[in-house]
This record gives structure tokens, sequence and C-alpha cells, in this order.
């Protein structure tokens, strides 16, 4: 009985040890997902996205110089240049993911294409942030594509911070502004910092947040001066530093923000309801700090994920992630891919086991990438929030979701119905294989979406952009070897159909809409409506076949 007893204790000694050891590594884990901020920064191009970035990483002291961030914009002109499209996907590998550490934060940042041809490869970065900063040019003020893509953080409640940048040049008055971001972009916004002056009397910004005033010394551009702090708005020392008129306005200005604007309110901004706002110029390194203070403060943490069968915390045991986006090996001659995963729980170890979801296939990643700033390198663990870049030979689809062995799949990275529609045709009969393999792995990539008519299986190639046509024409001939040509095809857009497929009316809505009724990809019945007329008349008609212009209109939020 005493060598039984003695292994009961030995068990119970080594079960306490086994569960100490998982809370050890659990609070681990917690500790991790509490520090991580992952966000994308969104904005009209020449807002000042990019200067931002680099700002934002000097801080961090991720770069030691500014100019050391790549623009991924597509210079004006520069449609048929494909060494300029080359050279725009390679700086857009590298500008992906930029990570960095702020005062013990680990921020990852994600690169939103400005160019509007890209902007699907915007919004499904837009489902791997937890939240974004818009920035808006004070001149400019709210400009299409700002709108655009603010519609979208709003339909999935993204907590957003705005940046009204370029306060050093003369621009709007700050006020009509604010109500330009209300009414425009139907935030609701509250100010966390006012300017002084604007252009050429830019004296500086008061600073709601933390109530002080940084001063802006002109003649030594870029150099910021220090914090001054007040506990008191009437102190007549603000008087000396800005000038007695700059002063009264302040006060008077502040009056305003307090009783006009609502009191910001962290739980109302992290749902969503409510916008904090900044001002400051990214250029001359101006309001940035405050912003990014504030910002690692208020912004929020790696949040749980809708999957089709439950919600998934971030702090849940077994790694979770899907994949946003996908990107082609520059080099031709080595046909891999990189696929970003955005890690949704647990943590994702390298030569582990995961389980590819959709192809119930298990995967084990022996050289995951993390991003920094400066350069990726092969990581052993990685955490909630973090993207890590897994190798593919062509296994990967955009939303696929990777676990450690459950079978969910994580909802919500959706396609919008193309602007731009074409037939696509194969110019090399020899290589039909190759032209079907390499349409294939592009769409996958997320380039365009590929829509086949059902009446005689012609394929059709729809973009967001015009520019689209000619990167799949170009990556098509030189990594797969084939060639295509284009034929103008009149679509207006791509309705998804909701409808039930044995009911009378819609076998007479099929029949009569024949010529336009396609299969998207993953073979999902879509109606190629030639006009907004067309959609009208048929909604009307046919008013239990829905029509959505967004591919997971099911899980739509
Ligand atoms: P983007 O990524 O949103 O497209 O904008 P980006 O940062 O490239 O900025 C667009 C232009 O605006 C750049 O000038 C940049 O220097 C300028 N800019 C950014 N922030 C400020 C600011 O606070 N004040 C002022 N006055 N200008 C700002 P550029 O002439 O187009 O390019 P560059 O030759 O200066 O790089």
């Amino acid at each position: 009985p005493s060598v039984r007893r003695e292994f009961f204790h030995f068990q119970v000694s080594q079960k306490n040890t086994i569960f100490a050891v998982s809370k050890f590594i659990m609070s681990e884990l917690i500790k991790e997902i509490e520090r991580r901020k992952t966000f994308g920064i969104i904005s009209h191009p020449d807002a000042g996205k990019t200067t931002l970035t680099e700002k934002l990483l000097l801080f961090g002291g991720a770069i030691q110089e500014a100019g050391a961030v790549k623009s991924n914009k597509i210079k004006k002109g520069a449609t048929s240049d494909f060494m300029e499209i080359e050279r725009q996907r390679g700086i857009s590998v590298a500008t992906s993911v930029l990570a960095f550490e702020y005062k013990n934060h680990k921020i990852n940042i994600l690169d939103t294409p400005g160019h509007k041809d890209f902007a699907e490869d915007t919004y499904r970065t837009l489902t791997a942030v937890d939240s974004v900063i818009v920035v808006i040019d004070v001149a400019k003020g709210v400009e299409e594509q700002t709108e655009k893509l603010v519609k979208v953080c709003r339909m999935r409640n993204i907590p957003m911070l705005v940046f009204i940048n370029k306060l050093d040049r003369e621009g709007k008055d700050a006020f009509d502004l604010l109500d330009e971001v209300e009414q425009k972009l139907g935030l609701t916004v509250v100010p966390l910092s006012l300017p002084i002056g604007m252009g050429g009397d830019f004296q500086g910004i008061y600073n709601i947040w933390e109530n002080n005033i940084q001063l802006f010394l002109e003649e030594k551009k870029q150099k910021v001066g220090e914090a001054i702090k007040f506990d008191d708005i009437n102190d007549p020392k603000i008087d000396e530093i800005i000038g007695a008129k700059a002063a009264s306005n302040l006060r008077e200005e502040l009056e305003l923000v307090q009783s006009v604007y609502p009191e910001f309110n962290r739980e109302d901004y992290l749902n969503g309801d409510l916008q904090p706002v900044f001002f400051g110029s990214a250029l001359n390194n101006f309001g940035v700090r405050e912003l990014l203070d504030a910002f690692i403060e208020i912004a929020p943490k790696p949040q749980p994920k809708e999957s089709d069968t439950r919600l998934v915390e971030p702090e849940e045991k077994q790694f979770t992630g899907f994949i946003f986006k996908i990107h082609a090996n520059m080099d031709p001659k080595h046909r891999d891919r990189l696929a970003f995963v955005k890690i949704v729980s647990g943590t994702f170890k390298r030569n582990e086991n995961y389980l590819l979801v959709r192809e119930n296939k298990k995967m084990k990643f022996s050289s995951p990438n993390a991003f920094f700033a400066d350069k990726k390198e092969v990581v052993d663990e990685s955490f909630p929030g973090d993207i890590v870049g897994l190798h593919d030979t062509g296994n990967f689809r955009i939303g696929d979701t990777l676990t450690g062995g459950e079978k969910i799949s994580f909802k919500g990275v959706p396609s919008f119905s193309p602007e731009h529609f074409r037939y696509i045709n194969n110019d090399d009969p020899l290589k039909a294989k190759q032209l079907a393999k390499g349409i294939d792995q592009l769409m996958d990539e997320g380039v365009a979406q590929l829509f086949t008519l059902e009446m005689n299986n012609r394929k059709i190639i729809g973009t967001v952009g015009a520019l689209q046509y000619e990167v799949i024409q170009y990556r098509l001939e030189h990594e797969y070897g084939a060639k295509c040509n284009y034929e103008p095809l009149s679509i207006h857009k791509a309705c998804w159909i909701e409808a039930d497929e044995k009911s009378e009316e819609f076998k007479e809505f099929a029949r009569l809409k024949q010529r336009f009724m396609a299969k998207d990809k993953y073979g999902q019945p879509v109606f190629l409506a030639d006009s907004s007329f067309t959609i009208h008349m048929t909604q009307e008609k046919f008013p239990n076949v829905k029509l959505h212009f967004i591919s997971e209109f099911k899980n739509a939020q």
C-alpha cells in the first residue's frame, strides 16, 4: 500500500506540475495578447499614410531614418509600365506588415494599398485589423477613397481614430473639418487635440487627452518643443507662450469642444460608436507621438472572431488563424507563394501540425516568417494579433482557416462585386493548361474574380480597376507561359443569388436570365446584371430571388 500511496502522490504532484506549467503558458499567452495592437492606416492617396507610418516606426526605433519606408503608391501614368507594377509588387510584400515595439507594446501595422484599383486588397486586409487610423489631409478634407474605406470599417464596427494631417499647411477650419468628417463619413467625432493656428500661423497643438501644449518650432523644422503641461486652461502662462489672441481663441474653442462634442468614452470607441480625432503634421513629426501614445492606451487588443460555429477568443489555447492575403513569389522560376495568416487564438508554433480546414489536410510549417519594419525572419512562436507568412505551393485560398485540429471556418473575407468585366480568351492553344492553372492561382491570390457563364462555360474576369487586366496578362505570360486576350463585356455588377433553387420563381428567373447566369470560383450562383435598371426590375419581378453585391452575404455583418 505504501508503494501505491507513493505512486498516487507522484501522480498528483505530476498533475500539479502539468497544471502549473499550463497555467504559466496561459498567463504568458494572455500577457502577449494584452500587449498587442494590430491596425491598418487608411486614407485617400497622398493624405500622408506613408509618412505617418514612417514616423510611427521612427518612434518605435524600428527604423533609424526618414525615407526608409517605401511608398507602395503606383505613380500616375504608370498603368502600362510593367517594371512599375513589379516594383510595386515587391514593395507591397516588403511593407505588408510592419511590426515594432513601443513602450512594451507589440504593434503590427498592416499596409493597405491606397490606389483604388487595389481596393479589394485593402478590404481584405481590413478583416485582419483590430482597429484603424484614418488619415485626412487638412486642405483636401474627406476624399472619395476615404469615404469608401470608412464605410467598410463602419460595416464591421472597427474602432477608428482620425488623424488630420498637414497642419503646417493652410487648410480648412478645424471645426468645419470635424463637421465634414461627421457628415461625409457618418462618424461621431470627439477631438482629443486641437490645433493652435494653421499654415503660416501654426503654433502647435493643445492635447486635450493629456491636457498639455506642444509647440511647433518652425525654424527648426521637424524638431518638436517639449510638452508643457497645464492643469488649468486659464493659466496666464499660456498667453505668454502662444500670445493673448491665440490663447483666447483656444479657450473659446475648448469651450466649444466641451459643449458640442460628447465626452470621450473608450467603450463607445471600441464599439465603433465614437471616433477620437487628432491633429498634426506627419512630415514635421508633429502630433504623431500624441497620436501613438493615445493609440496604445485606447486601441483594442486582438479581438475574438466569429466562425461558422462559434466565437473564438484569442485566449483559447488552441491555435486558430485565417489567411487574408496571398502573395506570389516575385521570382517566376519559384512558384511558391507567401500566405499571410492572422492569428486569432492560441500560440502558433513552428513545425507543429495544423489543420487546413477546407481541405481537411494536416500541414506543418518549417519556416514561418514574422515581419518587422526592416526585415522578415523565421520565428518559432507567434501570438494572437500577429501575422505570420507561410510558404505555400498552392494549397491556400484567401479566407482559409487553419486550426490546431478543430473544424471551424472563420467568416468574413468577402468578395465585393467587381466594377469591370471582360471575357478572357486563350491566345495560345498549346498552353491551355498553363492558362487554366495561372488563372486559378491568380484568383486564389485575389488579384481578380473569375465567373463562368453557365450556358457556354466562357470565362469572365471581374476586377475593381482596369489596371488589373494588364497585371493578369503580364503575369500569366511571365509566370505561367500562357497568353491571353480580352473581349469587352457590358456588365454592370455581379449579384450573388440567394434563392430556393427548386422554386418556380427561381426557375423562371433562371430561364429568363439564362444568358447572364454564372458561377463564381467557388460554384456560388451569380447573376451578371447589365444595368442598375435590370437589378431594380429583377428585384421587383422576383422578390424571393435575393441579389447581393457581396459574396459572403450569409455572413455579412
Ligand atoms: P500616402 O502614402 O497617403 O499616399 O501619402 P504620402 O505619405 O506619400 O504623402 C504624400 C505627400 O504629402 C508627400 O509629398 C509627403 O511628403 C506630403 N506630406 C505628408 N505629410 C505632410 C505634412 O504633414 N505636411 C506637409 N506639408 N506635407 C506632408 P510628395 O511631394 O508627394 O512626396 P515626397 O517627394 O515629399 O516624398
